[in-house]
């Protein structure tokens, strides 16, 4: 949206009218005008730059929870597609064989093991004894979201038993039964073979379903029964959602973190992420019960996997797609500490320092490496060029710090290159914070992962938090944080305009500090709408559609004006970390030749501010986006996605000096041109 609006002088002759317009009121509001007229005189030093900013600076944070991959990101709408979870029909629904147990009248299906060893361990076998009535339902990811005229690639793979059965019906259905489009299959032969075949709706539903019956009566075997629309990320077959990876890609992301979070820990060690299991033959990837399954019992959510159709693979792909650099993060020989905390000894703790190892190899990698040639296979010979690996997510205590010893040991001999995260544990201050920034600075590590989920004031009043960190000292990741308006993880939280305005504040403190921090990034990036348990989040999606919350606005403001350079904006020479309830940071961009400058104001008041741009060559014209509400506990929905988005007004300067009038609760980003 664009409005037309020149500021300067002609803006401060409208605020004299107005006061002395006030003045004629009434006194009490005269002292409110009088401080709202006061005018901030900001100074932005252009000529020096402070530090250069970290292409990292601004990133994504991905995990699996609330339903982010399967169920997600990753567009296959069949839930349970491969019978491999806890309860292996899970998902799937009979309707008409319910009184199987005593009079079995239309047929049914048998989950069945293949023999022998096998990561695919299940396949259904069915029985259709009557042609009419069998049906096999799937229920999708909470339902299935189908769109009017979009194509959608069903596949399967399957092999005909006994008797005489012809096809396979596939159809959506609503959810009274009626039928919104259908295809059908001609299997052939008693081998497993692979089937296509694909459906278009001919009406748009949020919650369909998928109907599977057979013409003929027999037996027959299926697995890997699989949906996707066509229209996915890029085309690819089988590939990501396309809305989803496109506001990610809206935010330009410098990074992209993956896959956690807790989940790279597990609640068990036998729970843990093992990203050797998820790349590959999709089919051959062995199913895992996903650790937030289980976690919340207000959020409890039976019916959550991991079918690791999005791998590391994907992940690094994913990562290239977004021209963000890719951050894995490993465990390191300890399950979750919130959990079971189990420990690997250190003496058994050699295949975990080998998956770091061979991880490396499988990204960058020549393609005659072993690892190297299972990622060429995969479709892509070229290295991933990954520069940075995580060591441990929120770990803490002596047996984090003892077993990272042993991995960057490892490590450096073998890859000296590799810039190694570690982590400060699950709080920002504390005993587990100062004990493992205390070793981590002993042992001269490079990054260190902070987490911070805390109240939308702690954020307003932490944007000076790295002003006195060791700028000679560990850089600072600051990993995973998001303002929280009840408490850490409530089911309550929301995502609205006062913690979004807050993490403004605080991420202009973040880039005044450019010298000391080089990644951050929001946690946790996305929900779905009916499969969530943790709030708040960066996204919101449900089968059809996704939106970015205030929170994500601000994200992409920072990230898509991070700039290459700091240079300093201060008052009276001092930065603005809350004075007058005002937070600022200013960048320059010499790629884009760009000034920029970033303010909030986290004031009710709207609040003048007079710019003086010192050692710059700006074009006059430039512009401001404007993200403000003047309601605190406003969010965006599903029904209003951008209730709370950026507003652009084009903006002057004259000879490097110009005014604005900062709108009450607002983040606005000001930029010109450099001659
Ligand atoms: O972002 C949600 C969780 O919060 C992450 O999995 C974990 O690292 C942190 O405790």
């Amino acid at each position: 949206m664009e409005n037309k609006k020149t500021f300067n002088k002609q803006n401060r002759s409208k605020m004299k009218v107005r006061l002395v317009t006030v003045l004629i009121f009434s006194k009490f509001v005269l002292c409110l005008s009088l401080s709202y007229a006061q005018e901030r005189k900001l100074v932005v030093n252009a000529a020096n730059t402070v530090i250069k900013i970290q292409p990292t600076m601004y990133g994504i944070f991905f995990e699996d929870i609330n339903f982010a991959a399967d169920g997600g990101l990753y567009a296959e709408m069949i839930k349970n597609r491969s019978f491999e979870f806890t309860d292996p029909k899970m998902g799937w629904v009979e309707p008409n064989s319910q009184k199987y147990y005593m009079n079995p009248t239309s047929g049914f299906a048998h989950v069945t093991r293949y023999s022998g060893e096998n990561t695919n361990r299940n396949y259904v076998h069915i029985k259709v004894e009557d042609t009419s009535g069998y049906k096999l339902i799937n229920e999708g990811f909470r339902g299935m979201g189908i769109v009017e005229g979009a194509v959608y690639n069903l596949s399967l793979f399957g092999a005909v038993g006994e008797g005489n059965i012809s096809k396979i019906n596939v159809s959506f259905i609503d959810a009274d039964g009626n039928e919104l489009g259908s295809s059908s299959i001609s299997p052939k032969g008693s081998d497993w073979e692979p089937y296509e075949t694909v459906l278009i709706p001919i009406k748009t539903e949020a919650k369909a379903k998928l109907l599977i019956t057979f013409d003929g009566t027999g037996t027959i075997d299926l697995d890997m029964i699989s949906l996707f629309p066509q229209d996915t990320w890029k085309g690819r077959k089988n590939g990501l959602r396309k809305d989803i990876v496109q506001l990610l890609s809206d935010m330009n992301p410098g990074f992209l973190r993956f896959p956690g979070g807790c989940i790279v820990e597990g609640r068990t060690l036998a729970q843990r992420y093992q990203w050797k299991k998820t790349v590959g033959p999709i089919a051959d990837r062995e199913l895992l019960i996903n650790r937030w399954n289980t976690e919340f019992n207000h959020r409890p959510t039976p019916d959550y996997f991991q079918s690791f159709g999005i791998g590391f693979y994907e992940y690094f792909q994913l990562a290239e797609d977004l021209g963000a650099a890719p951050l894995p993060i490993l465990g390191c020989g300890m399950a979750c500490q919130f959990n079971t905390g189990e420990l690997v000894p250190l003496e058994d703790l050699d295949p975990y320092v080998q998956d770091a190892l061979d991880l490396i190899e499988f990204a960058n990698g020549d393609t005659n490496t072993p690892w190297g040639q299972i990622r060429s296979e995969m479709g892509h010979p070229e290295p991933f060029l990954m520069k940075y690996i995580g060591i441990g997510n929120e770990q803490w205590g002596p047996e984090y710090i003892e077993r990272y010893k042993i991995f960057e040991k490892a490590i450096k001999s073998k890859y000296p290159e590799l810039i190694i995260v570690s982590g400060s544990g699950p709080f920002p201050d504390g005993d587990y914070f100062e004990y493992g920034w205390e070793q981590l600075k002993e042992l001269n590590t490079e990054i260190v992962d902070e987490h911070y989920y805390r109240s939308p004031e702690w954020f307003r009043e932490n944007a000076t938090r790295y002003d006195e960190y060791d700028r000679g000292g560990p850089k600072v990741f600051a990993g995973e944080y998001a303002a929280q308006s009840v408490e850490i993880a409530s089911p309550e939280n929301k995502s609205n305009w006062e913690c979004a305005l807050s993490e403004a504040a605080f991420m202009t403190g973040l880039e005044r500090n450019a010298e000391v921090v080089y990644l951050t990034s929001y946690a946790p990036l996305m929900a779905h709408a009916d499969g969530w348990q943790w709030t708040p989040d960066l996204l919101w999606f449900n089968n059809l559609e996704s939106y970015g919350t205030p929170n994500y606005y601000v994200q992409k403001m920072f990230a898509t004006n991070s700039g290459t350079d700091l240079i300093a904006i201060s008052e009276d020479g001092k930065p603005l970390v809350g004075q007058h309830q005002l937070y600022a940071s200013a960048v320059t961009d010499f790629n884009k030749k760009q000034l920029i400058v970033k303010l909030v104001n986290t004031s009710k008041e709207a609040q003048e501010v007079s710019l003086n741009f010192n050692g710059a060559n700006l074009a006059s014209n430039g512009e401001a986006q404007i993200l403000s509400s003047n309601d605190l506990t406003k969010e965006n929905s599903f029904e209003l996605p951008m209730a709370i988005s950026p507003v652009v007004e084009q903006i002057k300067n004259s000879k490097g000096k110009g005014s604005i009038s900062l709108k009450k609760n607002s983040l606005t980003v000001i930029k010109f041109k450099t001659k």
